[in-house]
């Protein structure tokens, strides 16, 4: 076994880096998690500690991840290695890069059924069957056709695991890079006419209220550990996959800057997609507490009456599939990466064993009553966070502040100084915080 990469390659440009990193944050976590946590934790509040929580450690850690991987330029976990060895720490840094890339299987093994949901509604729509149904009917499809068809979901599931396998095994700078500079502004836009439906038809006004007005009473424990949970979901934080493609960005673009527009990106869409939904949602008479069919039972509504519905569903599911094929392979991305430089198989082949890995788990979580969803919990609430408590101790405490500063010459003394103290100080405790508060310590 090597204990160098052998091979790394680095992306063409700044742009290409922040389109793999947005293409990596924005995914099912926008569209089809957002709306149905916040549904099912009572909306502002939660709202309002998820955007604290974004701003505070998120982007924080965003920062540092994304420099971890520029700064030890390979695979996660030989990039723990790289830089612990460098700052004079202790090699169990490593413990970060290895997490991370079996987080990332786990986490995919549900994703990947998610997006076989998808692919689902893209042939329902492309053959027309939402058009003109009403809001029973729509909901009825998912929770009394699709939810209890196992085969069907098995089916789906495995297509989206091998497409996702495929173009991993293509490698990622010339997988999807590309595809994702057109095709995610173009969900933006498609995005944008959705919301400009559900203002007009929809109860966008209690929708808005229910997305924006807080009542702290709430608030419980779990929702708040859910909010910070997802802040760390949302932007594909704390599981090297952020680190796996900072590792490929060139040495002179902004890392601070370059954070900040994910963070903002990644929130904009999300805030549209709540502000689609729950005008539906309200409208419609659908619970807002719906849990994960909430956008499934939802969405479809707005292209019924719309002209050429069936082709304007069909794009839009299309283009979620394909934002969530390339938050996918950044899941995957850690343990191929690492996989591909260290044994000597070739990367389709390191693609294939880790795609049977998480292929194996989907069908698990469709057979396995409760897996599902004791494996979003698992890694989302506590392993992701888990993983980005670790990242800020190592980097504010641990790595060298020499390096770090390097990473960062763009910022200035202040600003540097602002993120450092913050990284190092309120980052860690407001994770430890919600950890607290979340088992009733607090
Ligand atoms: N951020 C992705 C989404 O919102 C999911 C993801 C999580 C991807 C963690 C990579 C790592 O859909």
């Amino acid at each position: 076994m090597n204990t160098a990469p052998r091979k790394h390659v680095g992306w063409a440009s700044r742009w290409t880096f922040i389109l793999a990193a947005t293409g990596s944050a924005v995914g099912l976590g926008n569209i089809w998690k957002f709306p149905y946590i916040t549904g099912e934790y009572g909306g502002g509040a939660f709202v309002l500690v998820y955007l604290l929580c974004i701003a505070i450690i998120g982007l924080p850690v965003l920062i540092a991840e994304i420099l971890l991987g520029r700064q030890g330029r390979s695979n996660p976990v030989d990039a723990m290695l790289g830089i612990a060895r460098a700052s004079d720490a202790s090699r169990l840094w490593v413990i970060i890069g290895i997490m991370g890339a079996i987080t990332g299987l786990l986490i995919m093994s549900f994703y990947s059924v998610v997006g076989g949901w998808i692919l689902d509604y893209m042939a329902e729509a492309a053959k027309g069957s939402f058009s003109g149904q009403d809001a029973g009917s729509i909901s009825a499809y998912f929770k009394n056709s699709l939810l209890p068809d196992q085969k069907l979901q098995f089916a789906w599931h495995s297509l989206f695991a091998l497409i996702t396998i495929s173009v991993v095994a293509a490698g990622v700078v010339n997988g999807i890079g590309m595809a994702a500079r057109i095709l995610m502004p173009l969900l933006a836009l498609l995005m944008l006419v959705l919301l400009a439906y559900s203002a007009r038809y929809g109860a966008f006004a209690e929708a808005a209220r229910f997305l924006f007005a807080a009542d702290f009473s709430k608030l419980s424990g779990t929702a708040v550990l859910v909010a910070m949970g997802h802040a760390f979901f949302t932007l594909s934080l704390g599981m090297g996959a952020i680190m796996v493609y900072g590792s490929y960005m060139p040495d002179k673009a902004s890392i601070a800057g370059t954070a900040i527009t994910i963070a903002v990106l990644d929130t904009v869409i999300a805030m549209i997609a709540g502000l689609v939904i729950f005008p539906l949602v309200f409208a419609h008479g659908i619970s807002p507490a719906a849990g994960p069919g909430l956008m499934f039972e939802s969405l479809p509504l707005a292209f019924n009456d719309m002209p050429f519905s069936a082709v304007f569903a069909t794009v839009f599911f299309v283009l979620v599939a394909i934002a969530a094929l390339s938050s996918a392979i950044s899941l995957l991305e850690p343990a191929v990466a690492w996989m591909d430089e260290h044994i000597d198989i070739g990367r389709p082949w390191a693609t294939g064993i880790v795609g049977l890995l998480v292929w194996g788990g989907g069908v698990a979580c469709i057979y396995v009553d409760q897996l599902f969803g004791w494996l979003d919990f698992l890694t989302t609430n506590i392993l992701l966070p888990l993983g980005g408590l670790l990242m800020a101790i190592f980097v504010g405490w641990k790595m060298k502040r020499k390096l770090a500063k390097n990473q960062l010459a763009g910022l200035s003394y202040h600003q540097f100084n602002l993120w450092y103290a913050v990284l190092r100080v309120f980052t860690p405790i407001g994770i430890l915080l919600v950890f607290a508060h979340s088992i009733g310590l607090l």
